[in-house]
C-alpha cells in the first residue's frame, strides 16, 4: 500500500508518529510536505495529496492541520476523494466503516501525536461496511457525477 501524507504548519506536530506507524506496518510513504513550522496554506498540501488519490497514484492520504477540517474541505474538491476528519478512535473507525473514507484529516491543535497514530491505524485496520453504506456512498458519487466535469 502507498500513502500519501501532507500537513501544514498546525499538523506537522503529529507527522513524525504517524509516519513512524505507517513505517511500522511495511507502507511506502509520499510526503508532500510541509517539512518544517514556517506558516502555510493548508488548500495546498489538501489538494496535493487529493491529486494524488484521485489519480490513483496513493492508495490513501492522511492530512493534518490545526483541526483537520481546512484541509480536508481543500481534499474533497477532487472527485473520488472522500477525507473524514477524526477526533477520536470512534471517528477514526466511523469515517472507514460508514464513509469509506480514503482520506483521514487530523487536527494537531485537537489530538495527542500518540493518539492521531493510534487513530490512523484504527481507520486502516477498519474495512468498508458495505450494505447501506455502500449505497449512501453511491449516492455521494452520483452527487459528483452531476457536479463535477
Ligand atoms: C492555520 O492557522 C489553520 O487555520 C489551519 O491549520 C487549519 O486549522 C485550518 O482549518
Amino acid at each position: 500500500m502507498k500513502i500519501a501524507i501532507g500537513c501544514d504548519h498546525g499538523g506537522i506536530a503529529l507527522k513524525p508518529a504517524i509516519v513512524a506507524e505507517l513505517q511500522r506496518r511495511g507502507i511506502d510513504i509520499v510526503d508532500v510536505g510541509c517539512f518544517d513550522t514556517s506558516s502555510v496554506d493548508y488548500p495546498d498540501y489538501g489538494a496535493a495529496v487529493a491529486r494524488k488519490v484521485a489519480s490513483g497514484e496513493c492508495d490513501k492520504g492522511v492530512l493534518m492541520c490545526g483541526t483537520g477540517i481546512g484541509i480536508s474541505i481543500a481534499a474533497n474538491k477532487f472527485k473520488g476523494v472522500r477525507a473524514g476528519v477524526a477526533h477520536d478512535e470512534f471517528t477514526a473507525k466511523m469515517i472507514a466503516e460508514h464513509n469509506a473514507a480514503n482520506i483521514i484529516a487530523l487536527g494537531g491543535r485537537i489530538v495527542a501525536p500518540e493518539q492521531a497514530a493510534k487513530m490512523v491505524g484504527i481507520w486502516l485496520d477498519t474495512p468498508f461496511g458495505g450494505g447501506r453504506h455502500a449505497g449512501r456512498v453511491a449516492k455521494i458519487e452520483a452527487i459528483e457525477d452531476e457536479n463535477f466535469r
